[in-house]
C-alpha cells in the first residue's frame, strides 16, 4: 500500500474515482455498443443498470475499502462474517474470487494499452498536422494504424512505459495533481465539439437514434453487454473503488460519494454519443455504427474540416490521452496495491514487475487486426473477444460475487455505518434500500442477463 494513506483533500478522492472512471470506456466504447445494440433502447438499459446496479456496487465496494483500508483480496478476507459461519465463505473461494479479478484487471490493462496507444497515435498526427499542410488529409483515417501491427504494439508499450513511470511516483503524485488540471480543459473542450457537432443537419437522426427508445431493436445479448459496459465504465468490480475508498477519510460520506461518481461517468457517456452520432449519420466517411474504430473513422474526418481543426483535434486526442492514462493508472494501482500487500514488494518492484507483465498480455490483442486478423472467434478479432470475456462475462460474474459478499459476509453495523447517522430516518432507509438491492436486485438483474445471453446462443 502507498505510505500516504489519505487523499490530501477530498477533491483528491474525486479526481481520482472521476479520473479511473471516465476514460476509454465513456468516449470509444459507449457511443459503438450503442451502435452495436441499436440506441435508444439500450441507452434506457444502460441508464437503469447504472442506478440498479453499478451505484450500489459503488457504494458497496467504497465501503468496503474506507473499512478495511486494505486492497480488494485482503478487504475480503478481512471481513469473512465470523458469526456466520455457515454462510461464511471460505478463504479459498475468496482468495479464488479475488485473484480472478487480479488476472482480469492485468488483462483489462493490457488491452485498455492497445487502445491507448490508438489514442497516442491521432494525437501525434494532429502534433504534426499543426506544421506540416495537408499531412492530415492522408493520414486521418484509422485503417493504416489496423493493419500495422508493430506500430499498434510500439505505442502500447510507450503507454504502458508512461504509466510505469508516473507511477513510480507514488498515488497522489502521479493521480492527483496533474488530473486537476486537465479535467477542466477536457470538459471545455468536448462543450465546443458537441456546440459543432449538434449544429450539423443530422442531429434530429442522431437524436432521434439516440433517445427515441425502438425497443425491437435489441437483441437476446443487449441486456449483458449493458450490464457489463456498466461495470467497466464505473470501473467496478476489479477492486479499484475498493483500493481508492482505502485512502478515503473518516469524515468522508460514501453514499454522495457515489452519486457524484455516477452522475459525472453517465453524463459523459451520453456526451460521447451526442457529439459522435451527429457525425455518423453525417456521413462521417461511411464508419459502421458496430465498429470499434467508430471514434477514430469519425471524428478525426470531422476534425480537420473545421477551422482550427488541428489544433482543436490535437486537444482533443492529447486530452481523450490524458483520460485513457488516468484510467489506466487506476488499474495498474488496483495490481500495485495488492502486490505490495500481498509480497510486501516496494513500489518500484511491483511497478516494473505489473509493467512488464501488461507489455507480454499486450501482444496479442495489439496484433489482432493485422497479423492475426484471421484468428476469430465467433466473428470477432482476439480484440473484440477479448473485450467481450473481460467485459461481457468477467465483470459480471465477479459483481456477482462481490455483492454476494458484501450483502453475507460483511457485518451489518459496519455497513450501517456507512450511511451516517443511524438514529435519521432517512439514512435508515437509503442503508435497507441499498443492502436489499445486494440481496435481491442485483443477483437477479445479473442472472437474468446471462440467462437471455445464454439463451441468444440457441436462437
Ligand atoms: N472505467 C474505465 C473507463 O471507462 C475503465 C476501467 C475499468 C478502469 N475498470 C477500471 C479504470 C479500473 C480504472 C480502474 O474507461
Amino acid at each position: 500500500m502507498s505510505s500516504k494513506k489519505y487523499w490530501s483533500s477530498r477533491l483528491g478522492f474525486y479526481l481520482a474515482a472521476v479520473g479511473s472512471a471516465v476514460g476509454l470506456g465513456n468516449l470509444w466504447r459507449f457511443p459503438y455498443i450503442v451502435g452495436e445494440n441499436g440506441g435508444g433502447a439500450f441507452v434506457l438499459l444502460y441508464l437503469f443498470f447504472a442506478v440498479a446496479v453499478g451505484l450500489p456496487l459503488l457504494i458497496g465496494e467504497l465501503s468496503l475499502g474506507k473499512q478495511a483500508r486494505r486492497p480488494l483480496l485482503p478487504a475480503l478476507l478481512k471481513f469473512r462474517h465470523p458469526l456466520l459461519k455457515t454462510r461464511s465463505l471460505p478463504p479459498r473461494v475468496i482468495k479464488g474470487l479475488g485473484l480472478l479479478s487480479l488476472s482480469v484487471t492485468g488483462m483489462i490493462l493490457a488491452y485498455y494499452a492497445v487502445v491507448s496507444g490508438w489514442v497516442l497515435h491521432f494525437s501525434t498526427q494532429f502534433l504534426v498536422g499543426l506544421f506540416v499542410d495537408d499531412w492530415l488529409t492522408a493520414r486521418s483515417s484509422f485503417a493504416p494504424l489496423m493493419s500495422n501491427g508493430a506500430l499498434q504494439i510500439s505505442l502500447a508499450s510507450v503507454h504502458i512505459l508512461a504509466l510505469v513511470v508516473i507511477s513510480l511516483r507514488g498515488i497522489q503524485d502521479g493521480l492527483e495533481k496533474w488530473i486537476s488540471r486537465m479535467m477542466p480543459v477536457f470538459g471545455f473542450l468536448l462543450f465546443l465539439l458537441l456546440i459543432q457537432a449538434l449544429s450539423l443537419p443530422s442531429t434530429s437522426e442522431a437524436l432521434r437514434f439516440l433517445f427515441y427508445p425502438d425497443f425491437t431493436k435489441l437483441t437476446l445479448s443487449s441486456p449483458l453487454h449493458a450490464l457489463g459496459h456498466v461495470l467497466f465504465t464505473l470501473s467496478l468490480g476489479i477492486g479499484a473503488m475498493v483500493t481508492f475508498g482505502s485512502f478515503l477519510r473518516e469524515s468522508d460520506q460514501i453514499p454522495k460519494a457515489g452519486y457524484r461518481v455516477t452522475f459525472v461517468d453517465i453524463v459523459l457517456s451520453l456526451v460521447a454519443g451526442l457529439l459522435i452520432f451527429p457525425l455518423v449519420f453525417q456521413g462521417g466517411g461511411g464508419a459502421q455504427l458496430t465498429d470499434p474504430g467508430l471514434l477514430f473513422e469519425t471524428l478525426p474526418r470531422f476534425l480537420i474540416e473545421l477551422r482550427l481543426g488541428s489544433l482543436f483535434g490535437l486537444m482533443f486526442f492529447v486530452c481523450l490521452y490524458l483520460s485513457a492514462l488516468s484510467a489506466s493508472l487506476g488499474l495498474l494501482e488496483v495490481i500495485l496495491s495488492h502486490l505490495m500487500d500481498a509480497f510486501k514488494w516496494t513500489r518500484a518492484k511491483a511497478c516494473v514487475v505489473a509493467g512488464l507483465l501488461a507489455l507480454a498480455l499486450s501482444v496479442l490483442p495489439g496484433l489482432s487486426s493485422s497479423v492475426l486478423k484471421n484468428v476469430r472467434f465467433s466473428g470477432g478479432s482476439i480484440l473484440e473477444s477479448l473485450d467481450s470475456l473481460l467485459i461481457h462475462w468477467a465483470l459480471p460474474l465477479i459483481a456477482l460475487g462481490m455483492s454476494y459478499f458484501l450483502a453475507y459476509q460483511m457485518p451489518k453495523n459496519i455497513k450501517q455505518e456507512m450511511f451516517g447517522e443511524s438514529s435519521s430516518v432517512e439514512n435508515q432507509i437509503m442503508y435497507v434500500k441499498w443492502e436489499q438491492s445486494l440481496k435481491f436486485s442485483i443477483p437477479v438483474i445479473i442472472g437474468l442477463c446471462f440467462l437471455l445471453k445464454l439463451l441468444s446462443y440457441f436462437f
